[in-house]
């Protein structure tokens, strides 16, 4: 699946948040092959307590290491996290079974994590720590 691969442009200069990064990617390859397949619902649902469980641990990490390093915008960027989050956690519960609406929201909500925030968001906290040093 070609779509979506790490490359270094998503990286935030920091091994550890990188690897968890890498880990969303792999997540999404799982997703993405299991509702492109029409997998039967117990397949998806493991995928996605995994995704909160990334969410959770990852943003703890990334919020910890923005906090040491005195980002300014760091109450901006938790509102973000909560809210992706949030979106997961109403998808998991609002499809009680495996259709393809929540394949399409899954997958655009990822991608558009990836694109919008890993981008976009998270790229300004690696530039304030880079231009700090
Ligand atoms: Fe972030």
């Amino acid at each position: 699946m070609p779509l979506l691969k790490w490359y270094d442009i998503y990286s935030v200069d920091n091994e550890t948040l990188d690897s968890q990064n890498r880990m969303l990617f792999d997540l999404f390859k799982r997703l993405y092959d299991i509702c492109m397949h029409n997998r039967d619902d117990i397949e998806y649902l493991p995928v996605l307590d995994e995704l909160l469980e990334y969410t959770a641990h990852h943003f703890l990490s990334e919020e910890k290491y923005m906090q040491e390093k005195g980002y300014p915008d760091i109450t901006g960027h938790v509102q973000l996290h909560n809210e992706f989050a949030r979106n997961i956690i109403v998808l998991k519960y609002t499809y009680e079974f495996k259709n393809i609406e929540l394949c399409l929201d899954l997958i655009l909500l990822i991608v558009n994590w990836i694109h919008d925030h890993i981008i976009g968001e998270d790229k300004k906290f690696a530039d304030y720590v880079k231009s700090s040093r």
